[in-house]
């Protein structure tokens, strides 16, 4: 089994009834960069965060590029599968439900890669900054599964016409989107944090 060689980070969780979080940092981020923003999106979450095993002139990452927003997608799909393994892994491991991904950047784009590809290892999802992973994606059925998608006006890095298009492509497999974009450019900001609490608070009275 090659999913449990991610390094990672688990909290449990300190209230059963809030869905388990699988953090998924950005470029040069690691298994600790996401904690704070998952306690502060959802506190009583079990938190799992593994770290990106791709370095970039020694940064972390999910999967490799080629340059700036183009990606090496026979990459992108083989560490998406290793992704949904190593969450399969840690569900038994440490008994977790099926986690809400909470991805930033490229975190946000592994996590739209591994819905497209794996649509049952996670209940829903909050990207953050996400573009389109895949050119050629196969058909997912995503079944309602509720997702945030959080978008940059300003963003140097995700043309507002890419993020629309991720936009429709996950509700095109079913999935319930909710796009929002922000007067902000790529980094996060305070409105991402408070949107994404709300968000989930109400995902979670209507999976309840
Ligand atoms: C990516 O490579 O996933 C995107 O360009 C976002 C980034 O990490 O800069």
């Amino acid at each position: 089994m090659t999913g449990t060689a991610f390094i990672h980070r688990f909290e449990p969780a300190g209230d059963a009834g809030s869905p388990p979080l699988l953090l998924l940092h950005g470029t040069g981020g690691d298994e600790n960069d996401l904690l704070g923003l998952g306690k502060m999106i959802s506190s009583g979450s079990a938190l799992l965060s593994p770290r990106g095993r791709v370095l970039e002139h020694g940064m972390p990452r999910f999967f490799r590029r080629l340059a700036e927003g183009v990606f090496d997608e026979e990459d992108v799909r083989r560490r998406a599968h290793e992704l949904g393994d190593f969450v399969a892994e840690a569900r038994q491991r440490y008994g977790l439900a099926a986690p809400v991904a909470v991805g930033f950047s490229n975190g946000a784009n592994i996590a739209a890669a591994l819905l497209l590809l794996q649509p049952d290892v996670l209940a829903g999802a909050i990207l953050l900054r996400a573009m389109v992973p895949l050119s050629d994606p196969p058909k997912a059925d995503l079944g309602k599964k509720p997702i945030l998608l959080l978008s940059g006006q300003a963003d140097p890095i995700v043309p507002a016409s890419n993020s629309a298009r991720l936009a429709a492509l996950l509700s095109d497999a079913g999935a319930r989107v909710d796009h929002k974009v922000l007067p902000v450019g790529h980094q996060l900001s305070q409105a991402d944090v408070t949107l994404s609490r709300n968000w989930i608070s109400k995902a979670d009275a209507k999976a309840a």
